[in-house]
C-alpha cells in the first residue's frame, strides 16, 4: 500500500466565528441547524481525517477566545506553526468594525508565523457567515472586507484566496473543495483519468467526490461538443422547460431493481432542478451538498450497501457510482442515446486506474 501522507491544517480565528461548525459540517456530517449548539473550543482540538487513499488531514482546530488566539503568536507559536500544509483564517463578516481591526492584526501575526515556521505553506480566507449579510450588499461587502485583509497580509506569506463562505449554502463546500484539492498529492492524475473516462463514455464531464465528506477532488477537463453547444443555448432560452416535469424528467427508477435508489424523493427532485440551464458555477458543490442530505437520510447508503444511482432527466444522464474505497464519480451525458448501463460499465472498467 501507498505510505500514508499527512498533511497539517490549521484551522484558525476569533471565538465564534465558525470554525467548529464548518468542521463538523463536513467531517461529522452535522446539520448546519444544529451546529448552534456546539461549545466553545478549549484549546486546540487535533483531529485525523482519512482523505482519499494515503492522504490523511491532521485538522488543528484552534480555539478563538483571545486569550488562547495570543498565546498561538507567542508561547506555543513553534508548535503551532511548524509542519503546516495550509491555514485556513476564518474571519465573521458580522464583526463590529473595532474587532475587525484586532482581528486583522491577529491574521497577520498568524501569517508572520507561517512564514517563519512554515514558509512553503498556503494560507487560505473565509469570510465567513455570509448569508448574515443582504443578498443584494454581498458582493460589495465581500469586495471591501478581501480587500481590506489582504493590505495586512505579509510579504512573501502564499495567501491562495479569500472565500466567503456560509454554513448554509454551497460555498462552504466549494472552499473546502478548492482548499483540499490543493493537498491531494495526485491531482493531476485523477483529471486526466476523469477526461480519458470522460471520453469513453461520450460524456460531457465526470467529477470525483470523496466519500466521507462529498467534497468535490477533481474534475474532468472541459469537453464541449456541439451537442453541448447546442443544450446549453437551449436551457438558457427556455429556462422553463427544465420545471416542466416531462415523463422522462421525473423518472429516477432504476434500471437493475435492488441495485439502484429506488425512491430519491425530494433530494432527486432539486437534483433534477439541476438541470443544464444551471451548468454552471457552482453546480458540483449544489449537487454535494444535495447527494450528503440525501446520504444522511438513505439507510441504505449509510450502511455502505449502497452501489449507485442514475439519473435519466431531459437533457442529460447523471450516473454516480463509487469509484474508489473513498470516491464517488459522477459522469453526466448529454446524449440520451447513451444508455446509463454503458456508463456504469465504463466507470467499472475505469475502478482499477484509479486505485
Ligand atoms: P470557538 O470554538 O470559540 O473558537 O468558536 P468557533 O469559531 O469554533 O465557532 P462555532 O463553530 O462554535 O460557531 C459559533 C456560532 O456561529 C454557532 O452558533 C454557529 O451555529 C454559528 N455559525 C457558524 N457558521 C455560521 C454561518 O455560516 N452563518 C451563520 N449565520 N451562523 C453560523
Amino acid at each position: 500500500p501507498a505510505p500514508m501522507i499527512k498533511k497539517k491544517v490549521l484551522l484558525m480565528g476569533r471565538h465564534q466565528s465558525g470554525k467548529t461548525s464548518m468542521r463538523s459540517i463536513i467531517f461529522q456530517n452535522t446539520l448546519p441547524s444544529l451546529t448552534s449548539r456546539l461549545g466553545a473550543t478549549i484549546e486546540v482540538e487535533q483531529s485525523h481525517q482519512r482523505f482519499l487513499g494515503s492522504l490523511v488531514l491532521n485538522l488543528w482546530d484552534c480555539a478563538g477566545q483571545k486569550s488562547f488566539l495570543e498565546s498561538y503568536i507567542s508561547a506555543q507559536k513553534s508548535t503551532i506553526f511548524a509542519h503546516v500544509g495550509v491555514l485556513i483564517y476564518v474571519f465573521d463578516v458580522e464583526t463590529s468594525s473595532q474587532d475587525w481591526m484586532s482581528d486583522l492584526k491577529y491574521f497577520r501575526e498568524c501569517l508572520k508565523a507561517l512564514l517563519d515556521y512554515s514558509p512553503e505553506a498556503t494560507a487560505f480566507v473565509l469570510i465567513h457567515k455570509m448569508d448574515r449579510v443582504s443578498a443584494s450588499e454581498r458582493s460589495t461587502v465581500f469586495a471591501a472586507k478581501r480587500h481590506q485583509l489582504l493590505q495586512h497580509c505579509v510579504t512573501g506569506t502564499k495567501v491562495s484566496r479569500v472565500f466567503g463562505t456560509s454554513i448554509w449554502d454551497e460555498t462552504l463546500y466549494k472552499a473546502w473543495s478548492q482548499i483540499v484539492h490543493t493537498l491531494v498529492p495526485n491531482a493531476t492524475a485523477l483529471k486526466r483519468g476523469l477526461t480519458t473516462l470522460t471520453r469513453a463514455c461520450g460524456a460531457v464531464e465526470a467529477v470525483l467526490f470523496e466519500k466521507t465528506t462529498f467534497l468535490l477532488i477533481a474534475h474532468s477537463e472541459g469537453i464541449r461538443s456541439t451537442a453541448d453547444e447546442n443544450l446549453l443555448s437551449a436551457s438558457a432560452s427556455t429556462p422553463s422547460s427544465t420545471e416542466s416535469g416531462t415523463s422522462t424528467g421525473t423518472d429516477t427508477s432504476p434500471s437493475t431493481p435492488g441495485e439502484y435508489q429506488n425512491s430519491l424523493g425530494s433530494t432527486a427532485e432539486k437534483l433534477r432542478q439541476q438541470q443544464l440551464s444551471q451548468l454552471s458555477g457552482n453546480r458540483f458543490e449544489r449537487i454535494s451538498s444535495l447527494l450528503k442530505t440525501f446520504k444522511l437520510s438513505s439507510p441504505s447508503w449509510s450502511n455502505e450497501k449502497w452501489i449507485g444511482l442514475h439519473m435519466q432527466l431531459p437533457e442529460f444522464t447523471a450516473v454516480i457510482e463509487p469509484l474508489t474505497v473513498n470516491s464517488y464519480v459522477m459522469v453526466l451525458c448529454a446524449d440520451d442515446r447513451i444508455l446509463p448501463e454503458a456508463i456504469k460499465v465504463n466507470i467499472r472498467m475505469a475502478k482499477q486506474k484509479f486505485e
